[in-house]
């Protein structure tokens, strides 16, 4: 090799060694995704290769050079084969329907009345958006395990489901520029949706629930619901419901007979359930649902199922519970989470829900027109 030759080659690395890192900062800065900015580096290097094939010396002609480029050919036939089979494929198949979808199943829905036939055109259209891309339903799903697990929702009241899917960024006070958080729920919904697939999809959500008989997952200790249970348990929610009156607000009974809320260790009435009549940090989920659907017999503790949805019972039993410790969370530690930066934004978030009511009509409007 040449002198010329070899300053030449050094001359060109250093152009590649400049290039790579700048491509690769680059890219960065104008925001391509990872993929690309490889993918660029890449191409430094074949365009860096491919310049010091140019400077190379001219080989000898071969004998058989028709046999070596038929040779090449298939051998780049077969790479090219095994990388493109090995690669996600799209099937035009799927792809097809999920745009038919998007055209007439769009309309269909909205005229849907029986409701098991619009739970399952939920379903539809929570795979026609890919919801599962962030939420796990039945284990399956959310890879990247983004957004929480939907199998329970349903327990969820409609206003919490259609806020959560129409106005996701409301528990964001109104001083905070509301960001752009890579992986928080999207906010696109109230424009993407038509009618009938919001129909449809708030049916769908509504109709996940794990088992009749269990507290909904995670809600014994969740403030949010907690505090919802606290409002109906003193009255506030529905002043003809009010356990306060007897059970009294920190749970210290007011009137003779009424159940002693503070101790995990008091026993259920003679009167009550068999499965009832054990201390309450024993009582199962089903034992405190049905103490407050059903009511004891023969005692002022009448069932408050007519009075009280079964979503409300499990509120108003996650707040009990939080009187005597029953089942993890005590009172001591609602109030010091309420003190974190975390429970005061949840305390404002619920003290603004006429404006957020007033929000999620508003974008439920907006749907109707889409
Ligand atoms: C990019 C990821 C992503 C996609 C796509 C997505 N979600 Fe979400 N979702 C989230 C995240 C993150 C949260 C939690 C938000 C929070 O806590 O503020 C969430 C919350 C929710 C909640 C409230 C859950 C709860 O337990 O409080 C519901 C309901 C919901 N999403 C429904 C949907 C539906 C329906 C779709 C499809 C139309 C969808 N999501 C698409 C990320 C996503
Ligand atoms: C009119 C008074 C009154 C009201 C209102 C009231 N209770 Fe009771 N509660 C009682 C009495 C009396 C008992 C029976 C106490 C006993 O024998 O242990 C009782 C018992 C209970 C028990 C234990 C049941 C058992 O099987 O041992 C629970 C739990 C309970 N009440 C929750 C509630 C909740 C929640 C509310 C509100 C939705 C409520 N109570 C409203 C008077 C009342």
């Amino acid at each position: 090799m040449s002198d010329a030759n070899s300053i030449n080659i050094k001359r060109k690395a250093i152009i590649a060694i400049i290039a790579l890192p700048s491509v690769w900062i680059i890219s960065y800065l104008l925001g391509f995704p990872i993929l690309f900015r490889w993918m660029f580096a890449v191409y430094v290097v074949v365009i860096f290769l491919f310049f010091l094939l140019l400077d190379a010396p001219a080989m000898e002609r071969r004998k058989r050079g028709g046999l070596s480029i038929l040779l090449t050919f298939l051998i780049g036939s077969v790479v090219y084969t095994v990388i493109g089979v090995g690669f996600p494929q799209y099937d035009p198949k799927i792809e097809r329907e999920k745009i038919r979808k998007l055209t007439t199943g769009r309309m269909e829905m909205a005229k849907i009345e029986d409701p098991v036939k619009l739970i399952e055109a939920g379903k539809d259209a929570y795979d026609l958006y890919e919801c599962y891309n962030c939420h796990k339903l039945k284990g399956k799903g959310g890879a990247k395990s983004r957004g929480p697990e939907l199998d329970d929702i349903g327990w969820e009241s409609a206003f919490y489901i259609k806020e959560a899917l129409l106005d996701p960024m409301a528990w964001i006070p109104d001083e905070f520029d509301k960001p752009k958080l890579r992986d928080a729920m999207p906010d696109y919904y109230s424009e993407e949706l038509n009618e009938g697939e919001y129909k449809a999809v708030m049916a769908y959500l509504k109709s996940l629930r794990l088992s009749a008989d269990k507290m909904p997952r995670g809600w014994w200790t969740e403030p949010r619901i907690i505090l919802e249970g606290k409002n109906i348990y003193d009255g506030i929610t529905n002043p003809s419901v009010n356990c306060a009156a007897c059970h009294g607000r920190d749970g210290k009974s007011v009137m003779s007979g009424a159940r002693e809320m503070r101790d995990a260790n008091a026993k259920g009435s003679e009167k009550t359930d068999v499965s009832r009549k054990k201390p309450i940090k024993e009582w199962s989920d089903k034992d405190w649902f049905d103490a407050i659907k059903k009511g004891v017999p023969e005692t002022a503790m009448l069932g408050w199922g007519q009075a009280l949805s079964d979503s409300d019972i499990w509120k108003v039993a996650a707040y009990c519970a939080t009187l005597s410790g029953a089942k993890g969370m005590t009172q001591e530690k609602l109030k010091a989470f309420l003190e974190t930066e975390h429970g005061k934004l949840l305390t404002s978030y619920l003290k603004k829900e006429d404006e957020r009511k007033e929000k999620v009509t508003e974008l439920e409007g907006e749907i109707e027109g889409n």
